[in-house]
């Protein structure tokens, strides 16, 4: 896996992010007689193959170029995209909320772009299992695309699914055998009672939600259920600082909205947690306020399939040139 352990001297095969003149991101994948173009000169990947993570080269014009592997939040954010990725920052408390363990076993649906699958991967190791679901196929292909790009082949540890997860999941996982299920999609209340049978006694669900509206709907989904915990519900607001000398303050613009996280764990079988006090819900929704529901009333964006079309093309073509390069890498580490 060329990405499977991101240091040492650069390679052929790696994915490189180079700053050039101005700031301006360039990212390639290393490959023998490979050249980075632009209009300020050439860079030969020579130069790179050997030279440490971190390094600066010059290229033909005589601009500076700094040369770092892509972080995983580097890569996710410059992927192409079917659907609306997990911001890193949002992926980063989903790991930490639904306590994903290495040699865990986890069930996450729609797999989307896969921008989620990959935090999810590296938290479970090689020990663990992730079962990704995902109804559109080229969402899939998408993700897959992605994934094989990242890591440099598929992780043995990852299997995708076509189809709904409230119809597959029992075709999938024995019930009681999934210790974590991560859930981003527009409604989760569909899946709930599949989720509830499937999770082991203590194991956690947590649901990644757009709007406020669907917020209530899963929670209170999941508290009429009676098999699981009081659902804790949270978002994540991060906010960027300029420290420079004395200028030292937040900056000016943030991403104030992603999304809501809700977790809640399984009760054991016949287990009825002990009465939480709540007044009558002044809440209660109508079949009519289901109904609005719908996803361009909660403003799911959704792409041509032409678009979709193209950025299949792009996330299979990245993974085509990353499987080129490990071939490349791996006959010229057997020659060395
Ligand atoms: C916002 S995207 C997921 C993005 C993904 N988590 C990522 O980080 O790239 C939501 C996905 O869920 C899929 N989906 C919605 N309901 C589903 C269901 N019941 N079963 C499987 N996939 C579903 C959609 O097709 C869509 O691709």
């Amino acid at each position: 896996m060329s990405s499977a352990r991101p240091s040492g001297p650069f390679r052929i095969g790696d994915r490189v992010q180079l700053t050039g003149p101005k700031g301006k991101l360039h990212t390639t994948t290393l490959r023998a007689g490979g050249e980075l173009h632009t209009h300020h000169g050439v860079l030969r990947h020579e130069q790179l193959i050997g030279s440490p993570d971190g390094s600066v080269h010059t290229n033909s014009g005589g601009h500076e170029y700094l040369a770092l592997r892509p972080l995983l939040r580097d890569f996710v954010m410059s992927m192409p995209r079917g659907a609306a990725i997990v911001y890193p920052k949002d992926a980063a408390m989903i790991v930490t909320q639904a306590d994903i363990f290495p040699g865990a076993v986890v069930v996450e649906a729609g797999v989307g772009s896969g921008a989620l699958s990959l935090s999810l991967l590296r938290a479970i190791g090689s020990e663990g299992r992730l079962h990704s679901f995902e109804r559109r196929e080229e969402f899939a292909d998408v993700a897959k695309g992605n994934v094989e790009t990242f890591f440099g082949e598929v992780p043995e540890t990852w299997s995708v699914h076509l189809g709904d997860l409230a119809e597959e999941l029992e075709n999938v996982v024995e019930p009681g055998t999934v210790d974590r299920v991560v859930l981003d999609m527009l409604a989760p209340w569909e899946c709930m009672e599949t989720v509830a049978e499937a999770l082991t006694p203590g194991g956690v669900v947590i649901c990644y939600i757009a709007t406020a509206t669907q917020l209530s709907r899963v929670a209170e989904h999941i508290r009429n259920l009676g098999v699981f915990t009081d659902p804790e519900a949270s978002e994540t607001m991060v906010r960027g600082w300029h420290v420079e000398g004395l200028a030292v303050r937040p900056d000016h613009r943030m991403v104030a909205h992603t999304g809501f996280l809700l977790t809640a764990r399984r009760l054991a079988p016949g287990a009825i947690a002990p009465e939480v006090k709540r007044r009558a819900s002044k809440t209660s929704f109508s079949d009519a306020d289901v109904e609005a529901w719908t996803p361009g009333a909660v403003g799911d964006r959704q792409i041509t399939d032409k678009n979709l079309r193209k950025r299949v093309r792009d996330a299979e073509k990245h993974a085509a040139a990353a499987r080129i390069a490990a071939a490349a890498n791996q006959i010229s580490e057997d020659e060395n």
